[in-house]
Protein backbone atom coordinates (compact mmCIF):
# COMPACT_ATOMS: atom_id res chain seq x y z
CA UNK A 1 0.00 0.00 0.00
CA UNK A 2 2.14 2.50 1.13
CA UNK A 3 4.74 1.71 -2.05
CA UNK A 4 1.62 2.29 -4.22
CA UNK A 5 1.00 5.59 -3.04
CA UNK A 6 4.57 6.50 -3.56
CA UNK A 7 4.37 5.07 -6.82
CA UNK A 8 1.54 7.13 -7.58
CA UNK A 9 3.17 10.39 -5.80
CA UNK A 10 6.38 9.77 -8.71
CA UNK A 11 3.81 9.37 -11.32
CA UNK A 12 2.07 12.97 -10.49
CA UNK A 13 5.87 14.58 -10.77
CA UNK A 14 6.45 12.88 -13.97
CA UNK A 15 2.54 14.01 -14.91
CA UNK A 16 3.50 17.89 -14.10
CA UNK A 17 6.86 17.74 -15.89
CA UNK A 18 4.84 16.73 -19.32
CA UNK A 19 5.18 19.04 -22.07
CA UNK A 20 2.84 18.90 -25.59
CA UNK A 21 3.22 21.73 -27.72
CA UNK A 22 1.78 19.92 -30.35
CA UNK A 23 -1.80 18.81 -31.14
CA UNK A 24 -0.41 15.22 -32.13
CA UNK A 25 1.92 15.65 -28.69
CA UNK A 26 -1.17 16.20 -26.89
CA UNK A 27 -3.01 13.43 -28.52
CA UNK A 28 0.02 10.79 -27.33
CA UNK A 29 -0.16 12.08 -23.92
CA UNK A 30 -4.13 11.20 -23.72
CA UNK A 31 -3.29 7.43 -24.61
CA UNK A 32 -0.25 7.41 -22.45
CA UNK A 33 -2.22 8.44 -19.23
CA UNK A 34 -5.94 8.31 -20.18
CA UNK A 35 -6.21 6.06 -22.75
CA UNK A 36 -7.89 2.36 -22.57
CA UNK A 37 -5.13 0.86 -22.04
CA UNK A 38 -3.23 4.22 -20.30
CA UNK A 39 -1.38 4.83 -16.93
CA UNK A 40 -4.55 5.31 -15.65
CA UNK A 41 -6.08 2.54 -16.36
CA UNK A 42 -3.30 0.53 -15.13
CA UNK A 43 -3.40 2.18 -11.41
CA UNK A 44 -7.06 1.78 -11.34
CA UNK A 45 -6.43 -1.47 -11.43
CA UNK A 46 -4.64 -1.69 -8.08
CA UNK A 47 -7.76 -0.74 -6.47
CA UNK A 48 -8.10 -5.12 -6.36
CA UNK A 49 -4.91 -6.06 -4.29
CA UNK A 50 -5.58 -3.18 -2.10
CA UNK A 51 -6.78 -4.60 1.61
CA UNK A 52 -10.34 -4.19 2.12
CA UNK A 53 -9.92 -1.54 5.51
CA UNK A 54 -8.13 0.75 3.10
CA UNK A 55 -10.11 0.62 -0.36
CA UNK A 56 -11.97 3.55 0.63
CA UNK A 57 -8.67 5.70 1.85
CA UNK A 58 -7.19 4.51 -1.61
CA UNK A 59 -9.97 5.44 -3.70
CA UNK A 60 -9.84 9.16 -2.82
CA UNK A 61 -6.55 8.73 -3.56
CA UNK A 62 -7.42 7.41 -6.75
CA UNK A 63 -10.28 10.00 -7.56
CA UNK A 64 -7.40 12.47 -6.90
CA UNK A 65 -4.95 11.23 -9.32
CA UNK A 66 -7.47 11.11 -11.80
CA UNK A 67 -8.63 14.39 -11.65
CA UNK A 68 -4.72 15.14 -11.81
CA UNK A 69 -4.34 13.97 -14.95
CA UNK A 70 -7.30 15.08 -16.20
CA UNK A 71 -6.34 18.73 -15.20
CA UNK A 72 -3.21 18.48 -16.73
CA UNK A 73 -4.72 17.08 -20.08
CA UNK A 74 -7.00 20.11 -20.41
CA UNK A 75 -4.39 22.09 -19.41
CA UNK A 76 -2.39 20.93 -22.31
CA UNK A 77 -4.81 20.82 -24.80
CA UNK A 78 -5.92 24.41 -24.17
CA UNK A 79 -2.21 25.63 -24.87
CA UNK A 80 -1.59 23.55 -28.04
CA UNK A 81 -4.97 25.28 -29.62
CA UNK A 82 -6.59 22.21 -29.78
CA UNK A 83 -9.03 22.51 -27.24
CA UNK A 84 -10.80 26.10 -28.81
CA UNK A 85 -14.20 24.97 -30.00
CA UNK A 86 -14.20 21.37 -28.03
CA UNK A 87 -17.12 21.03 -26.15
CA UNK A 88 -15.50 22.04 -22.72
CA UNK A 89 -14.18 24.96 -24.02
CA UNK A 90 -16.27 26.95 -21.68
CA UNK A 91 -14.43 30.27 -23.52
CA UNK A 92 -17.34 29.45 -26.21
CA UNK A 93 -21.17 30.10 -25.64
CA UNK A 94 -22.55 27.25 -27.86
CA UNK A 95 -26.33 29.00 -27.25
CA UNK A 96 -25.57 31.60 -28.85
CA UNK A 97 -27.64 31.69 -32.54
CA UNK A 98 -25.67 31.23 -35.26
CA UNK A 99 -24.44 33.69 -37.72
CA UNK A 100 -26.90 34.29 -40.84
CA UNK A 101 -26.05 32.91 -44.24
CA UNK A 102 -27.85 34.42 -47.04
CA UNK A 103 -29.87 32.15 -49.44
CA UNK A 104 -30.22 32.57 -53.23
CA UNK A 105 -33.66 32.26 -54.87
CA UNK A 106 -33.90 30.63 -57.81
CA UNK A 107 -35.61 32.59 -60.87
CA UNK A 108 -39.04 31.69 -61.10
CA UNK A 109 -38.95 30.94 -64.60
CA UNK A 110 -35.48 28.06 -64.04
CA UNK A 111 -38.14 26.92 -60.76
CA UNK A 112 -41.11 26.69 -62.91
CA UNK A 113 -38.81 25.32 -65.81
CA UNK A 114 -36.91 22.88 -63.36
CA UNK A 115 -40.71 21.65 -62.10
CA UNK A 116 -41.59 20.89 -65.92
CA UNK A 117 -38.80 19.20 -66.69
CA UNK A 118 -39.31 16.66 -63.57
CA UNK A 119 -42.90 16.24 -64.67
CA UNK A 120 -41.88 14.80 -67.98
CA UNK A 121 -38.52 13.06 -66.96
CA UNK A 122 -40.70 10.78 -64.73
CA UNK A 123 -42.24 9.73 -68.29
CA UNK A 124 -39.14 8.81 -69.22
CA UNK A 125 -38.49 11.94 -72.06
CA UNK A 126 -35.19 12.92 -72.29
CA UNK A 127 -33.80 16.62 -72.53
CA UNK A 128 -32.38 18.32 -75.68
CA UNK A 129 -31.25 21.81 -76.46
CA UNK A 130 -30.77 23.50 -79.39
CA UNK A 131 -29.34 26.89 -80.34
CA UNK A 132 -30.57 30.02 -80.13
CA UNK A 133 -29.38 31.58 -83.75
CA UNK A 134 -31.25 28.95 -86.09
CA UNK A 135 -30.70 28.90 -89.90
CA UNK A 136 -34.20 29.09 -91.65
CA UNK A 137 -34.59 25.18 -92.47
CA UNK A 138 -34.46 24.77 -88.71
CA UNK A 139 -36.94 27.30 -87.58
CA UNK A 140 -39.43 27.57 -90.52
CA UNK A 141 -38.49 25.26 -93.54
CA UNK A 142 -38.20 21.85 -91.67
CA UNK A 143 -41.54 22.41 -89.76
CA UNK A 144 -43.29 22.79 -92.85
CA UNK A 145 -43.18 26.82 -93.07
CA UNK A 146 -42.34 26.89 -96.80
CA UNK A 147 -40.54 31.01 -97.36
CA UNK A 148 -44.00 32.35 -98.72
CA UNK A 149 -46.22 30.68 -95.54
CA UNK A 150 -48.55 33.16 -94.62
CA UNK A 151 -48.19 31.16 -90.71
CA UNK A 152 -44.84 33.01 -90.67
CA UNK A 153 -45.64 36.43 -90.07
CA UNK A 154 -47.60 34.99 -86.96
CA UNK A 155 -44.12 34.98 -85.58
CA UNK A 156 -42.44 38.64 -86.13
CA UNK A 157 -39.18 37.06 -86.28
CA UNK A 158 -35.71 39.14 -85.83
CA UNK A 159 -33.59 38.54 -88.39
CA UNK A 160 -29.68 38.13 -88.32
CA UNK A 161 -28.66 37.74 -92.28
CA UNK A 162 -31.30 37.50 -95.18
CA UNK A 163 -28.75 35.51 -97.20
CA UNK A 164 -28.29 33.27 -95.99
CA UNK A 165 -31.03 33.85 -93.50
CA UNK A 166 -30.13 33.53 -89.46
CA UNK A 167 -32.36 34.57 -87.33
CA UNK A 168 -33.17 34.19 -83.52
CA UNK A 169 -35.45 31.30 -83.17
CA UNK A 170 -38.94 32.31 -82.87
CA UNK A 171 -40.12 28.31 -80.91
CA UNK A 172 -38.78 25.99 -79.46
CA UNK A 173 -40.28 23.74 -82.41
CA UNK A 174 -36.56 24.27 -84.17
CA UNK A 175 -34.82 21.75 -81.58
CA UNK A 176 -37.44 19.13 -82.29
CA UNK A 177 -35.91 19.26 -86.23
CA UNK A 178 -32.23 19.24 -84.63
CA UNK A 179 -33.18 16.08 -82.60
CA UNK A 180 -34.89 14.06 -85.51
CA UNK A 181 -32.42 15.19 -87.75
CA UNK A 182 -29.62 13.28 -85.22
CA UNK A 183 -32.05 10.51 -83.86
CA UNK A 184 -33.52 7.46 -84.87
CA UNK A 185 -37.37 6.81 -83.13
CA UNK A 186 -38.86 6.37 -80.46
CA UNK A 187 -37.85 9.89 -79.81
CA UNK A 188 -38.84 11.38 -76.50
CA UNK A 189 -37.65 14.39 -75.82
CA UNK A 190 -38.54 17.62 -74.08
CA UNK A 191 -36.77 20.59 -75.21
CA UNK A 192 -36.40 23.46 -72.82
CA UNK A 193 -35.34 27.01 -74.05
CA UNK A 194 -35.38 31.39 -74.88
CA UNK A 195 -37.40 32.38 -77.70
CA UNK A 196 -37.59 35.52 -79.22
CA UNK A 197 -39.94 37.76 -81.30
CA UNK A 198 -40.01 41.07 -82.38
CA UNK A 199 -43.05 42.14 -80.70
CA UNK A 200 -43.50 45.43 -78.39
CA UNK A 201 -42.77 44.70 -74.88
CA UNK A 202 -45.87 45.23 -72.30
CA UNK A 203 -47.37 43.67 -69.49
CA UNK A 204 -48.94 40.74 -72.11
CA UNK A 205 -45.83 40.51 -74.72
CA UNK A 206 -41.89 40.47 -74.68
CA UNK A 207 -39.47 40.18 -77.05
CA UNK A 208 -37.83 37.33 -75.58
CA UNK A 209 -39.53 34.36 -73.53
CA UNK A 210 -38.94 30.84 -72.58
CA UNK A 211 -40.98 27.65 -74.23
CA UNK A 212 -40.30 24.16 -73.93
CA UNK A 213 -41.33 21.88 -76.37
CA UNK A 214 -42.32 17.95 -76.36
CA UNK A 215 -41.77 15.67 -79.03
CA UNK A 216 -42.52 11.62 -79.26
CA UNK A 217 -42.12 9.43 -81.98
CA UNK A 218 -42.84 5.92 -82.50
CA UNK A 219 -44.86 3.03 -83.56
CA UNK A 220 -48.72 3.50 -82.58
CA UNK A 221 -48.33 6.97 -81.00
CA UNK A 222 -51.87 8.16 -80.84
CA UNK A 223 -53.95 11.44 -80.24
CA UNK A 224 -54.84 9.46 -77.04
CA UNK A 225 -51.38 9.37 -75.83
CA UNK A 226 -51.42 13.02 -76.65
CA UNK A 227 -54.40 13.90 -74.12
CA UNK A 228 -53.71 11.55 -71.50
CA UNK A 229 -50.05 13.08 -71.80
CA UNK A 230 -50.53 16.22 -71.00
CA UNK A 231 -53.38 15.78 -68.93
CA UNK A 232 -50.90 14.19 -66.34
CA UNK A 233 -48.63 17.21 -66.73
CA UNK A 234 -51.31 19.28 -65.66
CA UNK A 235 -52.39 17.49 -62.79
CA UNK A 236 -48.81 17.06 -61.25
CA UNK A 237 -48.03 20.89 -62.11
CA UNK A 238 -51.51 22.25 -60.82
CA UNK A 239 -53.05 19.73 -59.13
CA UNK A 240 -56.04 17.10 -59.52
CA UNK A 241 -58.64 19.35 -59.27
CA UNK A 242 -57.69 21.61 -62.76
CA UNK A 243 -59.56 20.78 -65.57
CA UNK A 244 -58.65 20.96 -69.04
CA UNK A 245 -59.92 21.39 -72.41
CA UNK A 246 -58.74 20.80 -75.88
CA UNK A 247 -59.63 23.18 -79.19
CA UNK A 248 -59.21 22.39 -82.87
CA UNK A 249 -56.72 24.75 -83.73
CA UNK A 250 -53.80 24.82 -87.18
CA UNK A 251 -49.99 24.34 -86.83
CA UNK A 252 -48.61 23.38 -89.86
CA UNK A 253 -46.09 21.35 -88.57
CA UNK A 254 -49.37 19.26 -86.72
CA UNK A 255 -52.52 17.58 -88.46
CA UNK A 256 -54.89 17.42 -86.33
CA UNK A 257 -53.87 20.25 -83.95
CA UNK A 258 -55.09 21.59 -80.84
CA UNK A 259 -54.59 24.03 -78.34
CA UNK A 260 -55.08 22.98 -74.67
CA UNK A 261 -56.59 24.69 -71.88
CA UNK A 262 -57.30 24.72 -68.06
CA UNK A 263 -59.47 25.90 -66.14
CA UNK A 264 -58.24 29.80 -64.39
CA UNK A 265 -56.56 29.12 -61.60
CA UNK A 266 -56.19 33.31 -60.68
CA UNK A 267 -60.10 33.39 -60.30
CA UNK A 268 -61.08 29.91 -59.97
CA UNK A 269 -62.94 30.35 -63.23
CA UNK A 270 -64.52 32.98 -62.04
CA UNK A 271 -64.10 35.44 -65.04
CA UNK A 272 -60.82 37.60 -64.76
CA UNK A 273 -58.57 39.66 -67.11
CA UNK A 274 -56.46 36.92 -66.96
CA UNK A 275 -58.83 34.27 -68.41
CA UNK A 276 -60.42 37.42 -70.26
CA UNK A 277 -63.50 35.76 -68.54
CA UNK A 278 -63.44 33.24 -69.64
CA UNK A 279 -62.84 31.04 -67.28
CA UNK A 280 -60.33 29.06 -69.14
CA UNK A 281 -56.75 29.51 -69.90
CA UNK A 282 -54.72 28.44 -73.23
CA UNK A 283 -51.42 27.18 -72.04
CA UNK A 284 -49.97 25.09 -74.81
CA UNK A 285 -50.19 24.09 -78.19
CA UNK A 286 -49.94 20.68 -79.72
CA UNK A 287 -51.17 17.78 -82.59
CA UNK A 288 -49.94 14.84 -84.26
CA UNK A 289 -46.40 15.38 -86.43
CA UNK A 290 -47.49 16.33 -89.64
CA UNK A 291 -45.87 13.63 -91.89
CA UNK A 292 -44.62 15.71 -93.63
CA UNK A 293 -42.07 17.18 -90.79
CA UNK A 294 -40.97 13.24 -90.04
CA UNK A 295 -40.77 12.81 -93.90
CA UNK A 296 -38.14 15.80 -94.04
CA UNK A 297 -36.13 13.60 -91.63
CA UNK A 298 -36.21 10.33 -93.71
CA UNK A 299 -38.69 9.14 -90.49
CA UNK A 300 -41.03 6.67 -92.75
CA UNK A 301 -44.73 8.38 -91.76
CA UNK A 302 -46.61 5.16 -92.46
CA UNK A 303 -44.40 3.22 -89.84
CA UNK A 304 -44.34 6.08 -87.29
CA UNK A 305 -46.50 8.62 -85.71
CA UNK A 306 -45.91 11.33 -83.40
CA UNK A 307 -47.04 13.60 -81.16
CA UNK A 308 -45.96 17.14 -80.23
CA UNK A 309 -46.67 20.07 -78.46
CA UNK A 310 -44.92 23.47 -76.84
CA UNK A 311 -45.85 25.92 -74.48
CA UNK A 312 -45.21 29.04 -72.72
CA UNK A 313 -42.92 29.10 -68.90
CA UNK A 314 -44.12 32.20 -68.59
CA UNK A 315 -47.54 31.45 -68.46
CA UNK A 316 -47.46 28.03 -66.52
CA UNK A 317 -45.37 30.50 -64.01
CA UNK A 318 -48.46 33.19 -64.32
CA UNK A 319 -50.79 30.44 -63.25
CA UNK A 320 -48.82 28.69 -60.55
CA UNK A 321 -47.45 32.05 -58.76
CA UNK A 322 -49.67 34.77 -60.29
CA UNK A 323 -47.22 36.82 -61.62
CA UNK A 324 -49.61 39.58 -63.83
CA UNK A 325 -46.32 41.16 -65.69
CA UNK A 326 -43.91 39.90 -68.48
CA UNK A 327 -41.39 42.84 -67.67
CA UNK A 328 -41.37 41.53 -63.98
CA UNK A 329 -39.54 38.44 -65.49
CA UNK A 330 -36.61 39.96 -67.44
CA UNK A 331 -35.90 43.55 -64.50
CA UNK A 332 -34.14 42.03 -61.69
CA UNK A 333 -36.21 43.50 -59.04
CA UNK A 334 -34.94 42.07 -56.21
CA UNK A 335 -37.96 42.93 -54.55
CA UNK A 336 -39.50 40.20 -56.71
CA UNK A 337 -37.09 37.76 -56.70
CA UNK A 338 -36.92 37.24 -53.27
CA UNK A 339 -40.47 36.00 -53.09
CA UNK A 340 -39.23 32.94 -54.59
CA UNK A 341 -37.09 32.09 -51.90
CA UNK A 342 -37.53 28.53 -50.97
CA UNK A 343 -39.22 27.57 -54.40
CA UNK A 344 -36.81 25.08 -56.10
N1 LIG B 1 -44.32 26.36 -81.92
C1 LIG B 1 -45.64 26.79 -81.47
C2 LIG B 1 -45.56 28.23 -81.03
O1 LIG B 1 -44.51 28.72 -80.76
C3 LIG B 1 -46.09 25.95 -80.31
C4 LIG B 1 -46.39 24.54 -80.75
C5 LIG B 1 -47.63 24.20 -81.19
C6 LIG B 1 -45.40 23.58 -80.66
C7 LIG B 1 -47.93 22.92 -81.59
C8 LIG B 1 -45.69 22.28 -81.06
C9 LIG B 1 -46.97 21.95 -81.52
O2 LIG B 1 -44.78 21.30 -81.01
O3 LIG B 1 -47.22 20.70 -81.88
O4 LIG B 1 -46.58 28.87 -80.96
Amino acid sequence: MEALLQQIEKYKQEIAAAEANTPEAVEAFRIQYLGTKGLLKTVMGEMKNVPNEHKKAFGQVLNEFKQFVETKFETLQQAAGGGANSASDKSFDWSLPGSFVPVGTRHPLTAVRNQIVSIFKTLGFAIAEGPEIEDDWHNFGAMNLPEDHPARDMQDTFYISQNPAWLLRTHTSSTQARVMESQKPPIRVICPGRVYRNETISARAHCFFHQIEGLYIDENVSFADLKQTLYFFVQEMFGKDVKVRFRPSYFPFTEPSAEMDISCLICDSKGCNVCKHTGWVEILGSGMVHPKVLENFGIDSNKYTGFAFGMGVERICQLKYQVNDLRLYSQNDVRFLKQFTGVV
